[in-house]
């Protein structure tokens, strides 16, 4: 199975992130072919400032290190270092109908918040098509959220193919069914757009407020809680297992206990959680050079394999 997937670098990657998407990528690293990359292209509709940008872009490939994503089994790179992949944006967007962009719900939300809708967001799930299309990608994991992107994706080259012949292959989703929509401190999806995330490499002090000042029901410390739901039940399970997940249900459901006791708890386990890769981090940070070289030697490798396609599609076509 060949495996790929991006990750913008907007901001600093939070629990979202990792539950949804980044757990799954190192859990998919030892796949036939395996395709990481920093979305900087994508992230160019929303980060203006070049200068952040280009740090963003590599406190990314710095968080994915530390966070396991090894170099050996996965190659890791930038989107914008495969130039293949615009080449082929283009090519998908002559083929691309208005209104299947129109229909995306992270360019109706955007748009819907006041976020200039321009071009580049408009034609974003093109491009990601053309990120996923370049690597003859079989399975792409994310979270819930982008599984329409993926949709579109399936749609543009089912028709390519349809018109030029068999070029593409159709791509999945890989969804883990227990995170595929993390919520947020405000219990919407958590999202570095809707300032409720709680980040991976956070101070675990200013994290642990940040828990502490969750919202939560003002029901008596006495009275039983369904667990179902609860936006502090939720964030906990994602760092339980079974059995702690259990247990920690069933002192919901016979009450007795404040929700001060459940963030305590949770701040704990976060912090125990990320501790090993926060380490990680701060020996890679201190290695600007060996980080450079591991996504100079992922673009070569993936260079090769997006021109290979592109050349496939674009001899199709009829332009080569
Ligand atoms: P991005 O950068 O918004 O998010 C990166 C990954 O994190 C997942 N995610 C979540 N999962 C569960 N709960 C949440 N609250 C949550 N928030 C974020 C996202 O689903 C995603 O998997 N368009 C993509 C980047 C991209 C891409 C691609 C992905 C560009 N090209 C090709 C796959 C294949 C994006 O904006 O992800």
């Amino acid at each position: 199975m060949r495996v790929l997937s991006g990750i913008q670098p907007t901001g600093r990657f939070h629990w979202g992130n990792y539950f949804g998407a980044i757990q799954q990528y190192i859990a998919l690293q030892d796949e036939d072919e395996v395709y990481y990359f920093i979305a900087n292209l994508h992230a160019l509709t929303t980060v203006r400032d070049p200068k952040e940008l280009r740090e963003l872009t590599f406190d990314a490939a710095i968080d994915l290190l530390a966070l396991g994503l090894d170099p050996n089994r996965a190659t890791l790179y930038v989107q914008s270092d495969v130039p293949e992949v615009s080449e082929l944006c283009w090519l998908l967007m002559t083929g691309a109908p208005m209104g299947l962009l129109e229909r995306c719900h992270a360019y109706k939300d955007k748009k819907a918040r006041g976020l200039r809708a321009d071009t580049g967001l408009f034609a974003y799930p093109v491009l990601m098509a053309a990120d996923i299309l370049a690597y003859d990608a079989d399975a792409v994991p994310v979270g819930e959220d982008q599984v329409q992107h993926i949709e579109v994706c399936r749609d543009l080259a089912g028709s390519f193919n349809h018109h030029y012949g068999t070029v593409f292959v159709l791509p999945k989703a890989v969804v883990l069914e227990n995170a595929a929509r993390v919520p947020g401190t405000d219990g919407e999806k958590m999202s570095k757009s809707y300032n409720n995330t709680l980040a991976l490499f956070e101070d675990p002090k200013i994290q642990r407020k940040q828990i502490m000042r969750i919202q939560t029901d003002s029901r008596p410390i006495e009275e039983p809680k369904e667990p179902a739901g609860d936006v502090l039940f939720d964030l906990y399970s994602l760092f339980a297992d079974d059995s702690e997940r259990e247990a920690m249900a069933s002192l919901y459901r016979r009450g007795g206990f404040g929700y001060g006791e459940i963030k305590k708890q949770l701040a704990d386990a976060a912090e125990q959680f990320f501790r090993d890769a926060r380490q990680r981090r701060v020996e890679l940070a201190a290695k600007p050079d060996l980080v450079r070289e591991i996504l100079g030697d992922g673009a070569t490798t993936a260079r090769k394999k997006a021109g290979m396609v592109l050349r496939r599609a674009q001899e199709a076509c009829g332009i080569r």
